[in-house]
């Protein structure tokens, strides 16, 4: 939620910033800004709303000139999104000028009293409570920016990462976090700030991923200086990042979302590589290897996430249930943080997070932790806040996902479970030797079934034309793939704006059969495993009623296909791995009907990629 971008150093800015705003635009698009410090010293602010697009369109003839400077991409939450509440917000004195992501929890009682105090506001954001703070206090008390701000930071309750320009330092960039993911790239005499690596590696590898409560005082011709919010020195490592440029562009494709769907072959191959021996027919997860004792003896496992990780979460828990005979509660994240939950310290708690800086779950982790429970992280995006919070835990390395619509990170996710729950039950001694190999040899074939899939897209596209125009959609699955249903319905909803809701096929009877007629497409699916023959069932009962069916089905079911209206065939495999095949038609699906609607499928209204605030 907001991308923020830094600039210190002896190019010009402005370049720069907009490049790192465009790698940024996921995390939010509802406006945008910039703020340079210009060769006269003089403070130059252009905001936007719209896109990053919008604001570059705006800037073109105007100067733009500077080597600071710092710019913001905005997901609106303190007032409407329009150029007046887009960042940087410029404090009264016009010397400061700030950009933040997360929420200021307690602005409107220190607008009050600013207020009391003659202090006039301009926008309804919390964000621009806190650069007036920071000039309340730099000038009735006569301090240096940076005390400003550590005094501000102690007064402020709330997450937050900001950059803060001053135009009396021209030379100084401060930057603090709290709950907030921020980034600080090192180059050759200059400096960048990120709110992940994406808008610097282009620039440098080495980067300061500042922790909660960190400040970074960033001056030309000096090193980093990392205190904390009492002027205490705080020591930090300069990590390496290990990406490049292609993971994080189209490389051809019309949009990231339908590059991660095609990505997936090989993100699952780099998934298990390491992992998976195939000649031993073993798994080895360093965390399991790590805490064997405490994994192997725990009483429960709970799984937190949220949205589409989620989703991974119910598929881990068949998993786990299945092969480690362990019982397992999977829980939203945003009501276990609220919910009193009763942990013990047997239990040991897995945190399901793609971008590894969702707020509700992070809040988990640390409730869990509080309790004494031993937390597992399962992420995507390295050095992220959740695996910081983590005992242990394991990354699910799919690369980058730009998308906002979640694929490559969801199939990731379920395959680490898959490793999980059958290295755990290895150890455990709860799955007999003859499954637990042939699992593996049927998860290290899904990548080329993955493929086949993938070859599939032209025909998916074409189903999708048909019910471009439906206004509701049902999706339906048993045991392994309802979790698949819920995540078909959930894909559709957020970037077609279509509503669809998912459920366990055999619950269609207690309330959904309702909705049915000709105008509501239900897509099943039908897969040959356990319960074939009551899906069987749900789908005479949806013609019955006279709608269109779409269906996924196992190669060569022709009965299913000869009752549907559409269907798709998955290769076979192990049912526990179906969802791993299953997903990948309903991303297309949802993609195709998206783009058919002609809506912006990388950046879906309302929603960012990484939502970091309550
Ligand atoms: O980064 P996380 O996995 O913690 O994010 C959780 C959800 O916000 C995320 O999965 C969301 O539902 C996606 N937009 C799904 O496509």
């Amino acid at each position: 939620m907001c991308g923020i971008v830094g600039y210190l150093g002896k190019r010009d800015a402005y370049p720069i910033l907009i490049k790192g705003l465009k790698r940024l635009e996921y995390r939010g698009y509802d406006s945008a800004g910039v703020a340079l410090l210009d060769e006269q010293g003089d403070l130059r602010v252009y905001k936007t709303k719209g896109k990053v697009a919008d604001l570059e369109a705006y800037v073109a003839d105007k100067n733009a000139g500077g080597t600071v400077g710092i710019a913001h991409t905005r997901w609106a939450t303190h007032g409407e999104p329009n150029s007046t509440n887009a960042h940087p917000h410029v404090a009264n004195s016009g010397n400061l000028a700030i950009i933040h992501n997360g929420i200021i929890e307690n602005y409107a009682v220190i607008k009050r009293q600013l207020e009391a105090k003659g202090v006039v506001f301009h926008s309804q954001t919390d964000t621009e409570v806190l650069v007036q703070l920071i000039d309340y206090v730099q000038t009735t008390r006569q301090v240096d920016l940076l005390t400003a701000v550590r005094i501000a930071l102690h007064t402020v309750i709330g997450a937050y990462a900001i950059a803060v320009l001053d135009k009396n330092n021209p030379d100084v960039l401060i930057a603090a976090r709290k709950s907030s993911p921020l980034v600080v790239g090192i180059g050759d005499e200059e400096f960048f700030l990120g709110s992940d690596a994406s808008p610097i590696i282009e620039y440098t590898d080495r980067v300061i991923y500042l922790n909660d409560q960190d400040v970074a005082v960033i001056r030309r011709g000096h090193d980093v200086e990392v205190v904390d919010f009492y002027n205490e020195k705080v020591e930090h490592d300069i990590t390496r990042v290990n990406l490049n440029l292609a993971q994080i562009e189209k490389g051809g494709f019309p949009h990231f979302m339908l590059k991660e769907i095609y990505e997936q072959p090989d993100c699952l191959r780099d998934c298990v590589r390491g992992r998976i021996n195939s000649e031993a027919n073993h798994i080895a997860l360093s965390a399991i290897i790590d805490h064997k004792e405490r994994l192997t003896k725990a009483r429960r496992i709970i799984i937190v996430a949220c949205g589409t990780s989620w989703h991974a979460g119910l598929i881990g828990k068949q998993l786990i249930e299945q092969y480690c005979q362990l019982p397992v509660q999977v829980e939203y994240a945003s009501e276990f943080r609220y919910s009193n939950p009763v942990i013990s310290e047997h239990d040991v708690v897995i945190a399901l997070s793609q971008s590894g800086e969702t707020a509700d779950t992070l809040a988990a982790i640390e409730l869990a932790r509080e309790r004494g429970a031993f937390v597992y992280g399962i992420c995507n995006a390295i050095g992220a806040s959740i695996p910081r919070a983590t005992h242990t835990g394991s990354y699910i390395h799919v690369g980058p996902e730009i998308g906002v619509a979640s694929t490559k990170a969801f199939t990731g996710q379920v395959t680490v479970l898959a490793m999980l729950a059958l290295a755990l039950a290895w150890e455990r001694g709860t799955v007999s030797e003859e499954e637990y190999v042939r699992v593996i040899a049927a998860l290290n074939e899904i990548p080329d079934k993955m493929q086949e899939l993938l070859e599939q897209g032209e025909k998916i596209r074409d189903i999708s034309r048909i019910f471009t125009y439906a206004r509701n959609f049902l999706y339906l699955g048993r045991g392994y793939n309802y979790p698949v249903a819920l995540e078909g319905a959930l894909k559709l909803k957020e970037i077609s704006y279509i509503h669809a809701e998912g459920y366990p096929a055999a619950e269609m009877k207690h309330g959904p059969i309702a909705l049915i007629d000709e105008e509501m497409p239900v897509v099943v699916i039908a897969t040959q495993n356990a319960l074939y023959e009551k899906v069987l069932s749900n789908i005479q009962e949806i013609k019955a009623r006279h709608a269109r069916v779409i269906a996924i089905v196992s190669k060569g079911d022709d009965t299913v296909s000869q009752l549907a209206d559409a269907a798709i065939e998955l290769p076979s495999t192990e049912e526990c791995l179906e969802p791993l095949l299953a997903t990948i038609p309903l991303q297309m699906l949802a993609y195709y009907i998206a783009v058919c609607k002609g809506k912006d499928v990388d950046q879906p209204r309302n929603l960012a990629k990484s939502v970091t605030v309550e």
